[in-house]
């Protein structure tokens, strides 16, 4: 892994660091290209930059219906996932990231549309502030896009494992997907194998997602710092 500092600002707020790396992130997208576009609070900043670019680039596969909605409100022409083979490079947040570009992600619920548009990416660029840099993943309790009649079930089999699993609510009913599925957060669950723990949990029945990137990791990651943004190479 090398870090190499790109540039400088004085005490930004959380918004303003955000704004940094989603800025920073336009150094990936390749003009003539369809760029992979990924979401939550920091990809939205990076939205917010890619309309500067918009006529360089052919358009974007989006992750979810929220990222969607940008990046059309912006003008940026937005494809299926199937008519596009091969992305060159997919940009999105993290939850946490580890020093390997291992990830948590699923804060906002797009784990598995991210998971995919991953997968037909070449190259992963995660935009994060510092704060989601970790030793060991596991501190932010790990997202699962489960099957709604295997809840109960996939509760009692991360309790074997020492996790506790919550169901996600919004408004007081459970939160459900873009993709008509249920969230479990899963606290208290220290990560050391990303692969091992990814390939176990990705085959319990009723698991649609895990919210592990260990197998669609990041190649960079760029660090919103007060003190700059970092690249870091994995
Ligand atoms: C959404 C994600 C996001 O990338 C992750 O939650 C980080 O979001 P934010 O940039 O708002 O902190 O995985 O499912």
């Amino acid at each position: 892994m090398s870090s190499t500092p790109i540039s400088a600002s004085a005490s930004p707020t959380q918004d303003e660091l955000k704004a940094m790396v989603g800025r920073a992130a336009l150094q990936f997208v390749v003009p003539g290209e369809i760029v992979g576009v990924g979401s939550g609070s920091t990809v939205n900043k990076f939205i917010d930059a890619l309309a500067s670019m918009k006529d360089q680039i052919k358009g974007a596969v989006s992750s979810s219906v929220a990222s969607t909605g940008r990046l059309q409100a912006l003008g940026i022409a937005v494809f299926d996932s199937n008519d596009v083979e091969r992305l060159s490079v997919y940009i999105d947040g993290a939850d946490e990231i580890d020093h390997q570009g291992n990830m948590i992600k699923g804060g906002g619920a797009a784990l598995t549309r991210e998971k995919i548009v991953a997968a037909q990416s070449a190259r992963f660029v995660c935009i994060v502030d510092e704060s989601k840099l970790v030793q060991t993943l596991g501190k932010y309790p790990v997202p699962v896009e489960v099957i709604p009649m295997a809840v109960q079930r996939i509760t009692r089999q991360f309790a074997a494992l020492g996790g506790r699993a919550s169901l996600r609510l919004k408004d007081g009913e459970p939160l459900v997907t873009d993709n008509g599925q249920f969230i479990l957060d899963v606290a208290g669950l220290q990560i050391s194998q990303p692969q091992a723990f990814e390939s176990e949990v990705s085959q319990w029945p009723g698991v649609v997602t895990v919210g592990v990137f260990a197998f669609q990791k990041a190649q960079v990651c760029l660090l919103a710092a007060p003190s700059g943004v970092k690249k870091l190479l994995f």
